[in-house]
């Protein structure tokens, strides 16, 4: 009796009966007798044995001519072969052909990168990127799975808001009938202040959105950022938090994923050696002090960019909290440090391998009339703010939160050079197709 079935089944272990595979020719290769196709089946490559004297020869002939991307479904039967990939291949016993594919633009021959983008929607079936992208279902899922066992709860924040959230230099606006302009969210955070008002510990994991003009290779103009909000908590609570967090899914991820970091080339050592223990604290203003001694010409005041970030990780070997910015360089809901009100309750999260910044966050001013004064401060329309400025009136508490983006994660797990690889579709500010 023929099942339908694939390797990754509870009950795959080769057994005698016919088993069912469809998908896509990945390659095929061999010799006069007997031909290999590499399958593409459930984000695999699964190994199919094609073997002419059991098929005869015409058959054989036909597979052997397969181009890449035909789609089919082959029955066999499963035996262990240690060389496989997955450590299982399919004897085939029969087949049928689903869909041709001509002239296959991606071939194994090298491409430019602008060719692969130009054609990410066909990209997507090789090798690398199917490993990239199984790493971000795992880490999107380890990330929900996390506060979900520290009974935070899920807030959908909208993606349409009618407020700043973070600055108005990088806003995406669209004319929302008569109400005037609506935004693209910048975050989920102002809302979820408001949730977390209601549940204490509440998070956010969706989309965002920045018209950075930056073509850097950590910056996108969508992403995905996750976002957690504690009510009754302090700058260093948050940072337990974070530290906690960051280690925790980045483990889970790594013990999840093997062969696809094989795939990658990275060393799973490496990562969990640089997750293994708390990452290390410093201040701001230390920051600066190690970037001057290291012949930096950086003034206190000013932002830290990307090369110096890295100079502070190579530094510590890890990722660092840099706590405590200058006020003057961040955001208006952020806390003012009472031992230093140059400064603000805050930390970035600077990752190592030149990932940089991967958490914002901090400890949100609760305080109404400070509030006020920094949204004026900042030319911010305060009259769009009413319902956050009712969160400091209503029950006010000390509160703080953080948002860690999940691209630049992803390309510290995968070791990858551009953040552009880490999403299915990027969106820069030179790419809106596919
Ligand atoms: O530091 P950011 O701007 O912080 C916020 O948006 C806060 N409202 C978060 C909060 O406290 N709830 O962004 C947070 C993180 C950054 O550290 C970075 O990892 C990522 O989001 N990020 C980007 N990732 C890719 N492309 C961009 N253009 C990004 N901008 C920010
Ligand atoms: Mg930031």
């Amino acid at each position: 009796m023929s099942q339908s079935s694939t390797p990754f089944d509870q009950n795959s272990s080769p057994s005698p009966s016919l088993v069912t595979w469809k998908g896509w020719v990945h390659a095929i290769r061999g010799n006069n007798h007997v031909q290999f196709l590499q399958l593409r089946t459930e984000g695999k490559i699964l190994q199919v044995v094609i073997e002419k004297e059991k098929l005869g020869e015409d058959t054989f002939k036909l597979l052997k001519s397969l181009s890449q991307e035909t789609s089919l479904s082959v029955e066999g039967y499963l035996a262990e072969n240690a060389k496989a990939p997955e450590g299982l291949e399919l004897q085939l016993v029969k087949f049928s052909l689903i869909g041709e594919s001509k002239d296959y633009p991606i071939t194994p021959k090298e491409h430019g990168t602008d060719f692969l983008h130009n054609h990410r929607h066909l990209w997507l079936r090789s090798k690398r990127q199917l490993a990239i992208l199984k790493i971000r279902s795992e880490l999107s899922f380890a990330i929900r799975e996390f506060f979900h066992k520290e009974n935070y709860t899920l807030i959908d924040t909208p993606i349409l808001t009618g407020s700043v959230g973070e600055s108005a230099g990088t806003l995406f606006s669209t004319e929302y009938f008569d109400l005037g302009n609506a935004y693209l969210a910048q975050t989920g955070q102002l809302y979820l202040e408001t949730a977390a008002f209601s549940h204490s510990k509440v998070y956010c994991f969706g989309p965002t959105f920045r018209a950075e003009k930056s073509k850097t290779r950590r910056h996108l103009t969508e992403f995905w950022m996750v976002e957690a909000e504690t009510a009754f908590f302090s700058n260093e609570d948050n940072l337990k938090l974070q530290d906690q967090f960051v280690r925790s899914v980045i483990q889970t991820v790594v013990a999840r994923c093997p062969s696809e970091l094989k795939l990658l080339e990275r060393d799973p050592q490496k990562i969990l050696s640089q997750t293994k223990d708390p990452f290390p604290h410093i201040n701001y203003t230390e920051a600066i002090a190690f970037l001057q001694s290291k012949g930096e010409s950086i003034e206190w005041g000013e932002d830290i960019n990307a090369e110096r970030e890295n100079l502070l990780t190579a530094h510590y070997g890890t990722a660092v909290f840099v706590k405590n910015y200058p006020r003057s360089i961040k955001a208006f809901y952020m806390k003012q440090n009472p031992e230093d009100p140059r400064t603000v309750l805050c930390a970035d999260l600077l990752a190592p391998d030149g990932v940089g910044e991967i958490i914002g966050g901090s400890e949100r001013e609760e305080n109404y009339e400070n509030i006020v004064e920094r949204l004026e401060a900042e030319q911010l329309p305060v009259s769009s703010y009413h319902w956050y400025l009712d969160l400091r009136k209503y029950g006010s508490v000390p509160h703080s939160g953080f948002g860690m983006g999940q691209e630049r994660v992803l390309a510290w797990i995968c070791g990858l050079e551009h953040v552009r690889e880490c999403i299915p579709f990027p969106r820069m500010i030179y790419r809106l197709h596919p």
